[in-house]
């Protein structure tokens, strides 16, 4: 069940298009993998070409207990995704209540998902601390922490480490691990902001993404960066990412098992 958590202490860093790029490099290896969305934005469905107008999602329904993987929709491939779902306030509130409270909420919820036999699940979520990350935070086997190449990353960099994110450590399993996004070499002070982090956080820095305008352009037309640009630096960089992080959790890429998950699909 390896669980990877996409998270950061900044908004629009990159965060669901890692977690997308991601879901995507890992399940071209052979790997059945789910993207699950925590974000109320609900934006990490439209990498798997679910439209705009499609509203099924998990978190309507969460606070009374049941099983999320029957919200589970099939995506291309080995995929999957479980959106947040459109929502209205007091679902949310109802939601985020449940996870602040009930100890157990998360694991019945994504049990039968956590317990799926080689099943990676790659959670997306908020920026900044949520009841969601901090959640599930003791079930993670790895977060990779988003950052931008700029100055306001770098000044919040103390609040992951001074566990600002969860109000404790991240993870006791791989730990965390940070990604630098939108590196650009034209730029004087992306280059000194990456060359700092690259100083700083030594062998926790896990990868570099440089901007990349193929990025923007595959995100709207609802493609994988390997699918809508496979030369481009972006799906170099991120299939990089993609197999230390499988590294790191023993993941054996390019194994193709095939595993029927058609009872949790739904579809
Ligand atoms: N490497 C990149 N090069 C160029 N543009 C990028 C790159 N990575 C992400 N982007 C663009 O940056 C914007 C923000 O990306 P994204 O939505 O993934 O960030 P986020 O951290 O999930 O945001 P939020 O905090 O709102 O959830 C998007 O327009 C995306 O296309
Ligand atoms: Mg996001």
């Amino acid at each position: 069940m390896p669980l990877i958590c996409v998270c950061s202490p900044k908004g629009g860093v990159g965060k669901t298009t890692l977690a997308a790029n991601l879901t995507y490099s890992l399940a071209r290896a052979g790997s059945k993998v789910l993207a699950l969305d925590f974000d109320v934005q609900n934006a990490l469905r439209l990498h798997f070409g679910v439209p705009l107008s499609d509203g099924r999602g998990y978190v309507a329904k969460a606070a009374d207990s049941y099983d999320w993987s029957q919200n589970v929709l099939g995506a291309s491939g080995n995929m999957f995704v479980l959106p947040y779902g459109e929502v209205t306030e007091q679902q949310r509130i109802d939601f985020e209540d449940k996870l602040s409270h009930d100890e157990h909420f998360l694991t019945r919820g994504l049990g039968s998902l956590l317990n799926y036999p080689g099943l990676i699940i790659v959670a997306d979520f908020p920026p900044g601390p949520s009841a969601a990350l901090k959640a599930i935070t003791p079930l993670a086997d790895i977060h990779l922490v988003t950052l931008q190449a700029d100055t306001a990353s770098m000044s919040l960099l103390p609040h992951v480490e001074n566990h600002r994110l969860t109000g404790g450590a991240l993870n006791s399993k791989q730990g965390h691990f940070f990604v630098v996004n939108q590196s650009d070499n034209r730029r004087q002070i992306s280059r000194d902001v990456t060359a700092f982090m690259e100083e700083k956080l030594g062998e926790q820095l896990i990868g570099i993404i440089h901007r990349d305008e193929s990025v923007i352009e595959a995100n709207a037309s609802q493609k994988s960066i390997f699918e809508f640009s496979p030369a481009s630096a972006a799906a170099f960089d991120i299939e990089i990412i993609a197999k230390k992080v499988a590294a790191k959790l023993g993941i054996n890429v390019g194994d193709g098992t095939v595993h029927n998950m058609s009872r949790m699909s739904g579809l």
